[in-house]
Formats: structure tokens, sequence, C-alpha cells
């Protein structure tokens, strides 16, 4: 699929938010990567084209970042279990191994009917919650084998999904331009903040401990 107008244009506009044109080129990836699926060679072409780089220096960074896909991502939505040592010793494991089982996939792998992709990743930051699984990138926080399960279920069932910090799962690709920043009018609708979160803030302040100006450093 050729590359669109609107999406050179998006290309252009996340340009024109950093003060040097390469910066651009991680959200670049992503919002190549919604439009065709994967990061393709015109993908990698176009980038290094905007950004006055070589194709070997945009390919460097599109194989050292495990989130690009270089390979059809194939699946409708991706399933992320984070196997890392909080949520993998809480249960992550089993999880992954439960619907590695009730997919038929091992990990990387595209399900039969090519709806979702089955992936070990590593920490998510939110080891408070653990263990975490992502569907299309939302948090799926405390998660056991039965309430994913669930999840699995419904998206099967073409119902909703309602991530636990509030955004509905709308597809691996829709998220991918989410994350490339282009704006989707969804921003800052969580109100998903818990004491969980909060923890260190709160302790912290308890200890009257307050962080060190930027102009010391
Ligand atoms: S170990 Fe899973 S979020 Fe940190």
């Amino acid at each position: 699929m050729a590359i669109s107008e609107q999406v050179r244009a998006e290309c252009r506009q996340l340009m024109d938010r950093y003060p040097q044109d390469r910066s651009a080129l991680v959200p670049m990836l992503h919002l190549l990567q919604s439009e065709q699926g994967m990061v393709t060679a015109e993908g990698l072409e176009l980038c290094a084209e905007l950004l006055d780089l070589s194709t070997a220096e945009v390919r460097a960074v599109a194989t050292f970042y495990t989130m690009y896909r270089l390979r059809s991502q194939g699946g409708e939505h991706h399933i992320g279990v984070c196997v890392n040592t909080a949520c993998g010793l809480l249960g992550g494991d089993a999880i992954f191994d439960a619907l590695s089982k009730r997919l038929s996939v091992s990990n990387g792998e595209v399900t039969a009917d090519g709806r979702f992709t089955l992936e070990r990743i590593e920490c998510q930051a939110a080891c408070t919650h653990s263990p975490v699984v992502t569907v299309d990138w939302e948090y799926f926080d405390q998660m056991d084998i039965d309430k994913m399960m669930d999840v699995i279920d419904k998206l099967e069932a073409g119902e909703e999904v309602v991530a636990t910090r509030g955004p509905a799962v709308r597809g691996w690709r829709a998220a991918e331009k989410t994350i490339a920043g282009i704006d989707d009018g969804l921003g800052y609708k969580s109100d998903a903040i818990d004491s969980l979160m909060l923890a260190g803030l709160n302790q912290a302040k308890e200890r009257g401990e307050t962080a060190p100006d930027p102009k010391d450093f």
C-alpha cells in the first residue's frame, strides 16, 4: 500500500515539532507502520528523504527498537504479556502460557485467523500493577488468566473492551498512530490515577523530600 499524501503531511507536522528534523524519526516510524502495518522499504526511504538521513541510519533505528515491525504485524490486536521479574513472578508467565495455548501461537506469532499477535514484552514501568498485559499498548493491570480469557472472548466477539486505565481498545494500527503523537482527540482523558501510582510521591511528601532544582545540575 502506497503512503498516502495525508501521512506524508503528518510526517512533516512531526518534523515541525522538533528543533532538529531527525528527532522526528521515532514518531515518524510509528506513524508509517500505522499506515502500512509494518515499516516498509518505502517507509524507510521516505524517512531518509525527509530527514536528510541515509536509509542505513533509518534502518538502524527501526531495527534497534522492538516496537517497530519490519515484517507484517498481521494481527488486528497486539497482545503483550510482561514477563519481566515482577510480572513474571506474579503470574505473567502463566498468563502467557495460557494465552499461547488458547490462541495456538508462540511468542511473536499471529493467530491463524490473523486477529491476534502474541508477544512477550519487557517491563512496562507499571510494576506496581503486576502482572500487566497490554492490548494494543493499553494497560490491563493486575491481570490473571480468567480476566485475560474474558478479554479475548470479548475481542473475538467484536465487543468493546475497555482497558483498566480507561481507553477502549481500538486495534494495533490505531494505537500506533496515537503513539506517533498524531492528535486523535483521546489525549489526557484518563482519570485512572490510583494510590499505587502515587505511593512514591506521597511517601516523598511525608518525608518532606523535594526534587532538586534542575538549575543545580
Ligand atoms: S515487570 Fe511488568 S511492568 Fe515492570
